[in-house]
Order: structure tokens, then sequence, then C-alpha cells
């Protein structure tokens, strides 16, 4: 079955052909970055008009790297949220004009749950009952997983997201955007232990994750108590290391000691990793277990569409999606447990 997929909820435009739900055949991704880049983080009317340029150019490149044409495809698949409400129009509105066009059918995906097919489509591997960690500029998530489509929440974030917190610690430092990358290659020479930051603890809920009272105390300590974002940075180089090495710390130490007691708990017999922050290797190397851990492989971590044709070709079963589905915001998809 050949799926095509399409992903439009943010910053990148994306078409990829994958067949039978694992079998890539093209994945193309235009990236936004450079435009949004001069904002400081994805100006979201912006973004959509990209995707408007972008979409068509981008499904025919995918077409044709995938050596294929319109008659070979059996299924579109769209991402229809969570994300921003203009680009997820502009690639639904596409998906669905091509299943009338074509005379196929279409089908809504969950972009997170398609970050986590990600990594079991990178590795072909279907081990459950798995514990699943979304990472990204949007999502923070820890599901169980019980099958492919079936999912329990454990916990999420209260307030930012991961990437989301490493990307304004950026800012605070005068990187550019996306800050995750920027803060990942500034640690590596600085000191982890130099500031004292921690992530919040949610004493609700103990699962959850909080990250702004973390960014908070970066802004604190290189602006000053009550400090402005705006205010200078008066930061010696090495000091501006150490505070990106500190906060990592801080920020992943959450993350990696949730996942494993998390896995322990609820007897979890692999990890799927997804999302943009699994790119970061000092995560990788910290956050190890005796289970299998499968990581995206490079195409398949940051936003892309072969996770949603993957994903499309086990959502599908025969049942496609009405054309008065429309694209959602922020949709649920794991309950909670
Ligand atoms: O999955 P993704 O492309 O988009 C969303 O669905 O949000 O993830 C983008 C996020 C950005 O916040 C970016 O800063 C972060 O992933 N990121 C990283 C790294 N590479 C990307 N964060 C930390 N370390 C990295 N190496
Ligand atoms: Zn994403």
């Amino acid at each position: 079955m050949h799926v095509l997929g399409i992903e439009t909820t943010c910053d990148e435009t994306a078409a990829s052909v994958v067949v039978d739900g694992i079998d890539i055949r093209s994945n193309v991704i235009a990236s936004q970055v450079e435009i949004h880049q001069q904002y400081g983080g994805v100006y979201p009317e912006i973004a959509a008009r990209e995707h408007v340029e972008a979409i068509i150019p981008v499904i025919d490149r995918a077409l044709k790297e995938a050596s294929t044409s319109f008659e070979a495809i059996d299924l579109i698949a769209v991402a229809k949220g969570p994300g921003l409400i203009g680009p997820l129009l502009v690639g639904f509105n596409a998906a669905k004009t091509l299943s009338l066009a074509w005379n196929i059918p279409f089908i809504g995906i969950n972009h997170v749950e398609a970050h986590l097919y990600a990594a079991m489509m990178s590795h072909q591997a279907f081990v459950f009952p798995a514990l699943g960690l979304v990472i990204s500029g949007g999502h923070t998530f820890l599901v169980e997983i019980f099958d492919v489509g079936s999912y329990s929440l454990i916990g999420t974030t209260v307030d930012d997201a991961i990437g989301e917190a490493f990307d304004k610690v950026a800012a605070l430092l005068g990187l550019p955007y996306p800050g995750g990358p920027q803060i990942e290659l500034l640690a590596q020479e600085g000191d982890p232990r130099k500031y004292p930051f921690k992530a919040g603890v949610v004493k609700s809920h103990p699962w959850d994750f909080s990250f702004s009272g973390l960014k908070t105390s970066v802004l604190y300590a290189v602006k000053g108590q009550n400090g402005n974002k705006k205010d200078p940075l008066l930061l010696s180089d090495q000091e501006k290391k150490d505070v990106a090495a500190s906060f990592q710390e801080a920020a992943l130490s959450a993350i990696v000691n949730k996942t494993l007691k998390a896995a322990n708990t609820y007897h979890s017999q692999a990890i799927y990793v997804g999302g943009g922050v699994s790119n970061n290797l000092k995560l990788q190397e910290k956050l190890q277990a005796d289970i299998p851990i499968y990581w995206p492989t490079k195409g398949l971590s940051l936003d892309n569409a072969a996770m949603i044709a993957g994903l499309g070709y086990h959502a599908f079963q025969g049942k496609s999606d009405p054309y008065t589905l429309e694209p959602e915001t922020r949709c649920q998809l794991f309950s909670p447990a």
C-alpha cells in the first residue's frame, strides 16, 4: 500500500511516500527555519503563507523522488494536529483536494503519535508494552504504549515543552532559533554544576513536567534577580557556557529520571523516543536502560511526513476520514491512565 504523507503542523512543509507503513521511498522536508530566525521563533501567519508556497512543489518532489506518480498512491495521510491552525489548514486542504481529485481516501493523523511511530519505523521494532517519550518544541509526553494506536497518558508538561525551554533559554543567551542545538554545542565547554538549576516538581501529579520555573531561574541568573528578558546580557563567554551546561543538565535530568522510573513502574519492555530534542547527544548518553531504547534515525526525529505516512498505513484499516474532518490545534490523543 502506497501512502502519501503530508505534514504542516508548524514550520516544516513535508511530504513523503511510504509503502506498507515501513518502506520510506521519499522524505522531503522544506524547512522555514531561516525565515523564522529573524523573529526568534515561529511566526504563525508567515508559517502559513510559506506552507501555501511550498506545499505543491514539496508533494511533487516527494512523488518524483519515490519514482512514482499519483496513480500509484492508495491513501493520503495528513497531520491533523496538534499544531498551528493556519499551517494545519494548508496541509489539510491539500490532502482533501488531492483525495477528491485522485479519488483515493484520506485520513488525519495525530502528530504526537506519529513522533512515537517514527522510532518504531526507524528500527522496524514493535515491542510492547512499551514506554513512549515525546520531547519536542511543542510537546513533552510520557505514555504507555500497548500497541500501535493504543496508549495511556502517564505525564505531560504543565507549562513549557522541553524544546520550548531550550529555545527560550537560548534566546536569553542571545543565540538564534532553534536554540536546542545551540545550547547543546555551548554546553560542551561548560560546567553543568556551576549553577544549581532544577526543573519543577508538580506535587499534585508527580509524573508531570514543569520547565517554566527553570527558565525563570536562568533569567534571574543571567540578568539579575527580577531581571527582564530585554535587559542587557553581561556574561563572559565562559559564564554563558556554564549557564547552558547547567540548564541542559537540569532539563535532561528531569526527563531521564522520570522516564527510567516510569519504565520500571509500568514494566515496559522497550522505550521509544520521538521529537526534535531526541537529537541531543547528552540525552542519548544519559538515558541508558537494561531494556532497548529506540531513537528515531536521521530524517525522522524532527517534523517529517514519513512518520505521518507510516502511521497512516496502520490507522487506515479500510476506514477513511470524512471531508468534514477539520484540523485541531490541541487534539487529545492520550487518555489519562
Ligand atoms: O520535533 P520538532 O521538529 O518540532 C515539534 O514538533 O515541536 O522539534 C523541534 C525542537 C526545537 O525546540 C529544538 O530546539 C529542539 O527540538 N531540538 C533540540 C536539539 N535539536 C532540536 N533540543 C536540544 N538538543 C538538540 N540537539
Ligand atoms: Zn513535532
